[in-house]
């Protein structure tokens, strides 16, 4: 979560790095050698040997910006001498503290007046930008389009490694399978696969060639593990589920992460299967480092230590401070538990000094291997932090991106693309002129009402020919300011504005509405029961297809929503998502058929909210569906068992033909691998790109049960009007490995079926092979 720009507190403390400025002056730029880690390991043992057991508890302790809170606030925290702790060597780590004055001077006091002169190493959740905002993670993970992705956390850790930063808390790689839960927009949606390949993508995107370049900062694959799971989709809340599915769907993401070269972990807030993460020495120790061989260090999330207290496992703080040693969180974020109780545990006996100093030591490695040591002020560099913060190249990057996440989910006529020579457009609805919502909740530091909003896209595409009438129509949440604190209050009542939209509605040959959500109704705390569109959205969307014109419903949401009441009073629907600072000008793209729509659904959008959990990855059932009402199957009785848009879902302006499935070989040995291929065709009236999709089914699985579907493979590609390409996939016996009965998680021999399709509701083609010992 991240307080609002317009925070008083914010305010005093740009004032303060704007006086440290004119006191310090600049920094200097220089890249840091890199060294290899044996090398790194000698020199952590060395400093290791030379520190008080003070100067270690210190290296475990992060502290926030007192100005910036982004969790439970505690503003006493205020009267803490933060200069002088530092200079104590009391803290090893900040968030929240941003901008290479107040970083450098902070930097300063570390290395040149503590007894050690070991540097703070500096966090912030960049979590889709820093000041340039991209589309949030989930609208980006719509893109199906790993090169892209990287690319966005390569701005994003360019921007922060000039703004003095060191350590973003992202990638959040938490599958989720509920909207409700508000951190959905914050991942990379519902799928295993899909979660993996946006974890990669994105922990090389921010971690760069090597971590100790100038723009590269350290990645945190977070919250682990289980977060998504979320019981009834309300945030922190406990996730319980069997050893096989966290497995299975939870963990391969994060371990993606590791060997993709995370530097970081984060423990999550809530419990699995009854035991705190932050306190969880299985998923922390056992798994992590034992399973997984990750060498970096783990944070806990804010105060997650200390909110153990609330979950009931523990006593005292003095217990958590066990509970944290023991799982192996190394460093305690605004806890102060470790402060608090890590001597008293050692002169009880209770933990010994080498569990501490290998805490210390992964921290300390991290901060070797940034080259922090090297150089504390190689992120210092006022000339670039004002050349790189905002360069017209990312905007052009963020645009690209934005355009490359929208998701056409119905189009009919041929409503879209609309054609630019209609004489005049209607832009209504409460999000057509708002320059806020597509920022997101975790918006960095990006300027409030920074964003391009749909009616200046629209306006700007439109130029002077074309007449673009703007009607706000109706509130839609009646609070002047919003910002992470505020209880947002909907308009219910107030249709004031309706005579205004409708009458413009008629004076266009076509209308263009913006409905969903804003920033701040998806994100940390943002869980909704009811995820339909709020207040009077979905009247006035009746009202105005009332007019007989032309209705496209441009969606903004952080979130899936369910949409299915207002499907049929639009003609075409784009799902925006919240796209960030270049959000109306990559809609307007699609709309005017700049750029023709490519983005799937990363997450299915539920038919109804009880369906929830809803994803495509689902167990057959001993009585599978079957749509004969009198059948003793597995069903809903009221609504459908789908869901309204399913998994991978996504229209394009042209269309596309499946066809000559291939496979290299009908059957492929544990050491062999198998190549799949099939032709795509252009078959419409325009050029564009698809994503491919390859999922598997395993038909047997030896004793346990195995999902319908799977996703194994995509790729996104271009083909011109008329054109056909051929898209290979290949399968390692490794992809089809699962968490077997004799608790190995590795491949068995048996059949699988193959698919390859549109999206996971729509497969044309099928094939089979098996795999033998
Ligand atoms: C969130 C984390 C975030 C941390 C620091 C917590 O409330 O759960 O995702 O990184 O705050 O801002």
């Amino acid at each position: 979560m991240i307080t609002s720009n317009r925070n008083p507190f914010k305010i005093f403390f740009q004032y303060l790095v704007l006086a440290s400025f004119l006191v310090l002056g600049s920094g200097s730029q220089q890249t840091s050698e890199s060294k290899p880690d044996d090398a790194l390991d000698k020199r952590v043992k060395e400093l290791l040997s030379k520190m008080t057991l003070e100067e270690k508890i210190g290296q475990l302790n992060q502290l926030s910006n007192p100005y910036q809170q982004t969790g439970t606030g505690v503003m006493t925290a205020r009267e803490e001498k933060f200069d002088e702790m530092v200079a104590n060597g009391e803290i090893g780590s900040f968030l929240n503290v941003l901008g290479v004055d107040e970083t450098m001077r902070l930097q300063k006091i570390a290395v040149e007046k503590s007894r050690l002169g070991i540097p703070l190493i500096f966090g912030y959740d960049v979590i889709h930008g820093y000041k340039t905002m991209f589309p949030v993670p989930l609208a980006e993970a719509a893109s199906f389009d790993r090169a892209l992705m990287q690319k966005s956390a390569r701005i994003a850790a360019i921007e922060s490694a000039a703004n003095g930063l060191h350590w973003t808390f992202a990638p959040m790689v938490d599958i989720s399978r509920d909207p409700r839960w508000g951190r959905i927009m914050e991942g990379a949606g519902e799928d295993v696969y899909l979660g993996q390949e946006a974890a990669i993508a994105r922990v090389h995107g921010f971690q760069g060639d090597k971590l100790s370049d100038a723009n590269s900062i350290a990645a945190c694959a977070k919250h682990f593990a289980a977060y998504g799971a979320a019981i009834g989709g309300r945030d922190y809340n406990s996730a319980d589920m069997s050893e096989r599915m966290l497995r299975e769907v939870y963990l391969p993401p994060f371990k993606a992460a590791v060997d993709a070269g995370v530097a970081t972990f984060m423990s999550s807030f809530n419990t699995v299967n009854g035991i705190p993460a932050s306190g969880n020495r299985w998923l922390q120790t056992d798994i992590l480092r034992g399973e997984w061989g990750f060498d970096g260090f783990v944070v806990s999330d804010w105060n997650s230590l200390g909110e153990m207290i609330y979950h009931g496992n523990v006593e005292s703080n003095y217990d958590i401070g066990y509970r944290g040693v023991d799982a192996g969180i190394d460093m305690d974020m605004e806890g102060r538990i470790y402060v608090q109780h890590v001597k008293q545990l050692l002169d009880d006996k209770k933990i010994i000094i080498s569990q501490i100093d290998e805490m210390v030591s992964r921290i300390l490695l991290i901060k070797f291997r940034l080259g922090l040591f090297d150089n504390p002020f190689q992120y210092c560099d006022k000339q670039k932090e004002k050349e790189l913060t905002m360069h017209p190249d990312h905007l052009i990057a963020s645009r690209d991106v934005a355009k490359k996440s929208i998701v056409l989910l119905k189009n009919e006529n041929k409503t879209l693309p609309v054609s630019k020579k209609v004489k005049s457009i209607a832009v209504i609805g409460p999000l057509a002129n708002d320059k806020d919502a597509p920022l997101g909740n975790w918006r960095g530091s990006s300027t409030p009402n920074s964003a391009v909003s749909l009616l200046e896209g629209i306006r700007e595409a439109a130029g002077n020919k074309i007449e673009v009438l703007y009607a706000e129509g109706c509130k839609l949440v009646l609070n002047t300011e919003q910002n992470f604190f505020t209880q947002l209050q909907y308009n219910t009542t107030d249709r004031s504005g309706f005579a205004e939209a409708i009458a413009t509605a008629k004076k266009a040959d076509v209308v263009i509405m913006a409905l969903g959500e804003t920033a701040y109704m998806s994100g940390e705390c943002r869980s909704y029961a009811d995820i339909s569109l709020k207040g009077l959205q979905p009247e006035l969307l009746r009202e105005i297809k009332k007019t007989g014109k032309p209705v496209i419903l441009t969606l903004f949401n952080g979130r899936p929503m369910v949409i299915t009441d207002v499907v049929e009073h639009a003609d075409a629907i784009l799902n925006c998502w919240l796209l960030g600072s270049q959000s109306g000008n990559a809609i307007a793209d699609v709309l005017f058929g700049d750029y023709n729509p490519s983005g799937k659904l990363p997450a299915s959008f539920p038919y109804h909210v009880g369906q929830i959990p809803v994803y495509y990855e689902q167990m057959n059932s001993g009585r599978p569906y079957d749509p004969n009402p009198s059948g003793f199957s597995s069903k809903y009785r009221d609504i459908p068992n789908a869901p309204l848009f399913a998994f991978g879902f996504g229209l394009s302006y042209t269309s596309f033909s499946y066809s000559k499935l291939a496979l290299s070989s009908a059957k492929i040995s544990l050491n062999e691998s198998l190549t799949i291929k099939a032709t795509i065709t252009n078959t419409g009236d325009y050029s564009g790109e698809e994503v491919v999709q390859l999922y598997i089914r395993d038909v047997a699985g030896n004793g346990v049960s195995r999902p319908l579907l799977q996703l194994k493979g995509f790729e996104k590609i271009m083909i011109e009007k008329g054109e056909s390409k051929e898209v290979s996939f290949k399968i390692q016996p490794k992809d089809l490995a699962f968490y077997r009965l004799d608790k190995k998680f590795a491949p068995e021999a048996g059949k699988f079926e193959v698919f390859v399709g549109t999206s996971s509701d729509n497969l044309a083609l099928k094939g089979s092979f098996e795999l033998v010992d």
